[in-house]
Formats: C-alpha cells, sequence, structure tokens
C-alpha cells in the first residue's frame, strides 16, 4: 500500500507510518547531539504520543535515561485504516527506547478515567516502584467525567467577537475565520476539560497510592502569548482553562510538600502541534512568528523546546528556574519585544495573496506534515507499506 497524505482544513485524516517513525529518529537523534543531563529517573507521561508529551519523554529518555509510563489515547489499524500517528509514535519511540535498555510502557486509553488511573498505578507500582516526575500533556475536546457526564471544551474568544485570516492547510491559503464570544456554560466546560482538575485528581491518586517518590516534580503546560494573540488564546476560552490550570498548580505544590515535592506550569512558546493547528487565527500568528524566530536563529521544534525545558529549567545547574509568579517561562524567546514588534509590524500586513512571502507557512507546514509522518527526508514515500506487519505492532 502506498500511502498519500489526506488532510482536511487542519486536520490529518491519516498518518505514514514509516515516515512517523523517522519523525521519532529525527527527534532522538536531535535530543542525543544536545547532551546527556542529570533528570528523572522514573516518568509518568499523560499525553505522551504526539506534541509536547511525546517530545518530552524523548528528551527525558534518551537526554536523562528516564524510564517512562507513557499515557495516551490513540488508534490502532482497523477497518477504518491504519490508526493516528501517536499510535505508531509510542511503538517507535518504545522499540528505540527498549534497544538502550529502557523502561518503556505505553498505556492506551481514557487519561480522564478513574480506570486508567488505577491501571496506570498497578503499573508504577509492578514495573517502576514510583515516579520522580510527572508530566501533564493532556490536550482533548472531550472529558468524560468519573460520573459519567461528557463535557466539551470550546475555542471561542470572550467579551466582543474576533475575526481575522486563518490559515487552511489543505488548500495552502488564508480564509476568513472568525471567533463568537463564548456562553458562561462554555467557559466553565472548557475549564473542566483542559483546566488543572484532572491534573490535580492524578496527582492526588498518585500520592495516596504511594506511587510518587520523595521530592517529586510535575508540569503542566500552558501558553500566555503576545497581548496580539490575547482574544484568540489568553482571554478566550482555553485562556480560562490555563488560567485555572496555574492555580490548580498552587494547590498540588501545597499536596506534594509533604513528599518535599513539586508542582510547576511551564508555559511554552507557540507551536506547531494537532492540537494549535487547530486553533482558529493562530496558526497566521505561528507562520509570521517562525519566520521571524528563524531569521534571527531563535527558532525551536517542540523537541528543542522539551530538551531545553527539562536540561536548562527543571534540571540544569540551577535547578528549577522560575519567573515570580512561580511560572517557567520557555516563551522568553518568543515573547522578546524585538521579535514581537516585528509581528505585529507583518500581521496587518497578511493577505491571501502574500502570507508564503511574509511568513515561514512553507516551514509550518512542513511541520504540520511531519507529525504525521509524511515529507520527513530519508524516507521512501514511493515504497509500499507493508500494512499486515505493521498490525502484528504493538504499543
Ligand atoms: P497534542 O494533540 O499533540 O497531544 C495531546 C496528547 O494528549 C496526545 O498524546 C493524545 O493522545 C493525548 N490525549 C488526548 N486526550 C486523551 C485522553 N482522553 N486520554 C489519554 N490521552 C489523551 O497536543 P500538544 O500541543 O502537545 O498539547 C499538550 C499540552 O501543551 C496542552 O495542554 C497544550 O495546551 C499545551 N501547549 C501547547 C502549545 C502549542 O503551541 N502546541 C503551546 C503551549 C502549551
Ligand atoms: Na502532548
Amino acid at each position: 500500500m502506498i500511502i498519500h497524505p489526506q488532510i482536511q482544513g487542519c486536520v490529518a485524516r491519516n498518518c505514514h507510518p514509516i515516515g512517523c517513525r523517522a519523525a521519532v529518529q529525527q527527534q532522538i537523534a536531535s535530543v542525543k547531539a544536545a547532551g546527556p543531563f542529570n533528570g528523572p529517573r522514573r516518568v509518568l507521561v499523560l499525553g505522551a504520543s504526539s506534541g509536547f508529551g511525546l517530545a518530552s519523554r524523548i528528551a527525558l529518555t534518551f537526554g536523562a535515561g528516564a524510564d517512562t509510563l507513557g499515557i495516551s489515547f490513540e488508534r490502532g489499524p482497523s477497518d477504518k485504516g491504519l490508526g493516528s500517528a501517536g499510535w505508531y509514535n509510542n511503538i517507535w519511540f518504545r522499540q528505540a527506547a527498549e534497544q538502550e535498555g529502557r523502561i518503556a510502557i505505553n498505556l492506551i486509553g481514557d487519561a480522564f478515567s478513574d480506570a486508567l488511573r488505577q491501571q496506570a498505578i498497578d503499573c508504577i507500582r509492578q514495573q517502576l516502584g514510583q515516579v520522580d516526575l510527572v508530566v501533564y500533556s493532556l490536550a482533548s475536546g472531550l472529558r468524560v467525567l468519573p460520573d459519567g457526564r461528557q463535557v466539551r471544551s470550546v475555542l471561542k474568544t470572550t467579551g466582543q467577537p474576533f475575526s481575522g485570516w486563518g490559515l487552511d492547510l489543505e488548500q495552502d491559503t488564508l480564509v476568513q475565520q472568525s471567533l463568537s464570544p463564548a456562553t458562561p456554560e462554555e467557559i466553565r466546560d472548557t475549564v473542566t476539560v483542559m483546566g488543572g482538575e484532572d491534573w490535580q485528581l492524578w496527582l492526588q491518586a498518585l500520592q495516596q497510592a504511594d506511587c510518587l517518590a520523595p521530592g517529586v516534580q510535575t508540569v503542566a503546560y500552558s501558553y500566555i502569548g503576545p497581548e496580539s494573540t490575547y482574544p484568540l488564546y489568553r482571554d478566550g476560552t482555553i485562556g480560562y482553562a490555563k488560567e485555572h490550570l496555574h492555580a490548580t498548580a498552587e494547590t498540588i505544590n501545597l499536596q506534594l510538600a509533604e513528599l518535599g515535592g513539586h508542582a510547576w506550569v511551564s508555559v511554552c512558546k507557540a507551536l506547531v502541534t494537532k492540537a494549535s493547528a487547530y486553533i482558529p487565527v493562530l496558526p497566521v500568528y505561528l507562520g509570521l512568528l517562525m519566520g521571524v524566530m528563524k531569521e534571527r536563529g531563535v527558532h525551536e521544534g517542540c523537541i528543542e523546546q522539551m530538551q531545553r525545558l527539562f536540561a536548562a529549567k527543571m534540571y540544569g545547574p540551577h535547578g528549577v528556574v522560575a519567573d515570580g509568579n512561580r511560572l517557567i517561562r520557555m516563551d522568553d524567546h518568543e515573547l522578546d519585544p524585538a521579535i514581537q514588534s516585528a509581528v505585529s509590524a507583518l500581521w496587518p500586513k497578511v493577505t491571501p495573496d502574500n502570507f508564503h512571502a511574509l511568513g515561514d507557512f512553507a516551514g509550518l507546514r512542513q511541520d504540520f506534515m511531519e507529525l504525521n509522518g509524511f515529507e520527513l527526508p530519508g524516507v521512501d514515500y514511493g515504497a509500499p507499506v507493508d500494512v499486515a506487519s505493521l498490525t502484528e505492532l504493538l504499543p
């Protein structure tokens, strides 16, 4: 079978499993090139199969020799298709980690459920004993609460409606997109799905089960961004959820005090992932930002960002490096006033006719394709993929 990319709007409908292997290997090589650091030895990663969670796992295993339990919600091969990129990322990561003698366990299922929490606890007890770090990197549009109620997050603004050019990756063009103001229920629901409640439930359950090692740390990922994106993010429903996440870090931090542990939020740079490509209008900012940051030599992809987080800002010579609000600022380069004024000068000029000349939309597109295993260097996309042997692989 020859696999061609199927992109719909800003969503990939398929993946190239062999390309996904090349993408995982590329990230491993990047971490190895950056050199080893003294990090945590046993790590639980929630949302381990793609984006920041996968990059975190790779940075910790191949940079600090960590054994990991990774949790994700992914589709394997079925009559509906070959399965999701994250399914294969889990497989290729485990194979590579095991080759280096590391433990790498994948649990596939709903991380919001008590059943999966119990499964994870059993698995930690049996195979890792305890964990030294819990990375919380879930991104989801839906959370099924422990009582069975389904809650959906929305990507809307608050206050005034907001509109602007958005990116259509399928047609490689810009389209007008608008965000309407959310209702109070929509804000509340988005906080329920993407806020800190589930993170706290995880840490509580792990602590009660004695799965957290003395001095344990936990980190969740957030975004703030520059003022120009506030209507899209910080003052949007997702921004409310992140505010809740930040507040929850303080609650968890108190809870962990008896173990000498700490809870942190890392405020990251905007990057192309499955989740971020889906936020209206934001990808246009992202394309402009990528152009400016590459031009100035300060661009980072997911893997460089996560490698720097752990090696320099959490487990480096100065321990955890945080600001006055206890936030770890990985968005330092993005928010550099020189970078932001360059982006702000370009943004109002963007049209469907000139966007490629103004920003690095080719680079953005390349990153998006690579997330799904397409357009990776060294992969022969003309060669048929052996579906039968892929179907035998288990996460
Ligand atoms: P992603 O879509 O690449 O990864 C999401 C992960 O969550 C996947 O591993 C997926 O399998 C897992 N997942 C989703 N629902 C699940 C469920 N019910 N049970 C188990 N696993 C589930 O997203 P990305 O971008 O890596 O996002 C991770 C975190 O980083 C999010 O909190 C996001 O807000 C944050 N972040 C992202 C930024 C970006 O630019 N992409 C910037 C700053 C923060
Ligand atoms: Na992730």
